[in-house]
């Protein structure tokens, strides 16, 4: 049986299928701002269909909707067992456009902007955001990532990620400090996956459902998807949550309807017939 939650940290039980807030904002990376009051009613009925985990950033948005801020419409004062999960790493351009990484003097304003943005006092997770839109960049992030374990030690958050690192990021930041999850692309790492699996450490794909640019009609899951009656965005889910207990799925959306599908995904059993044809 697929269990369906995670000790994040060892101390926060988090449902394993959650939410990616970067799409509340905008549908695709060129495209308008979203309606923000269709982002709030997509946060208020996530949680309420049992989503505990929300991955956000402060430089999620379009123009002068924000994810943060529509978080905080929507959702403070914020239930006890609500984990919300921030990433810094990126500079804020105009127009809350990305542009350029923050110097390690740069790190503490950015985690205090999310913490007002969200009204929290502290970040249950926070990752640190390195490399550029198309992977690791393999530079040291010793330096950043002991700001964050600094702002740790001072309780301005409770736990540390890393995002978009390779392998001897990943090493140099346990170095440090407790890394508690990793977030990196969806499909390019098995043995970071089986890594954080052996250490209790939550891997978090991003661009789950392919990001909304590569195609999720594959033959593998169509087949799947057409035996069991369920979309191929189902099975993509329910693939990932079989594969790993680590494994942690944040498909993001700004739609109700892909909302409530995606998380239907959660009751979906995959028999090892169904996994062996998705590996191929
Ligand atoms: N660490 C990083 O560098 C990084 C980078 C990118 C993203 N992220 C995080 O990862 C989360 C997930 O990534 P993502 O949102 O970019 O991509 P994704 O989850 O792979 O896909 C989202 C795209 O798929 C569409 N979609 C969602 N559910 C669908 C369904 N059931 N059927 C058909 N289409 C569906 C969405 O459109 P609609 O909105 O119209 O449903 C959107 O275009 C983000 O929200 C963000 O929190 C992190």
């Amino acid at each position: 049986m697929t269990i369906k939650t995670f000790p994040l940290g060892g101390d926060l039980t988090i449902h394993r299928l959650g939410f990616g807030a970067m799409r509340l904002a905008m549908s695709t990376f060129d495209g308008p701002a979203r309606d923000p009051r269709d982002g709030i009613a997509v946060l208020r009925r996530a949680v309420a269909l049992g989503v505990n985990h929300i991955d956000t950033a402060g430089f999620y948005g379009r123009g002068t909707v924000r994810a943060n801020e529509l978080i905080r419409t929507a959702l403070a004062p914020y239930q006890d067992d609500l984990v919300i999960a921030t990433k810094v790493g990126p500079l804020p351009g105009p127009g809350g456009v990305p542009s350029g990484q923050a110097t390690p003097g740069q790190l503490r304003a950015l985690v205090e902007a999310d913490l007002r943005a969200l009204q929290l006092d502290r970040l249950d997770l926070v990752y640190l955001r390195v490399g550029g839109v198309t992977g690791p960049g393999g530079e040291s992030i010793a330096e950043r990532f002991a700001v964050l374990a600094g702002l740790r030690e001072e309780g301005l958050i409770r736990h540390l990620g890393v995002s978009n690192v390779d392998a001897a990021q990943f090493t140099e930041a346990r170095a440090i400090a407790p890394v508690t999850a990793v977030q990196n692309q969806y499909g390019e790492d098995m043995e970071l996956l089986a890594e954080c699996e052996a250490s209790g450490i939550a891997y978090v794909p991003y661009f789950p459902l392919g990001g909304g640019r590569t195609p999720l009609d594959s033959e593998r899951l169509g087949k799947v998807a057409a035996r069991l009656g369920v979309s191929v965005a189902q099975v993509r889910i329910a693939s990932l949550l079989a594969s790993s207990p680590s494994m942690l799925a944040i498909p993001g959306t700004g739609s109700l309807a892909h909302l409530e599908e995606n998380l239907a995904a959660n009751d979906i059993r995959l028999v090892e017939e169904d996994l062996s044809g998705l590996r191929g």
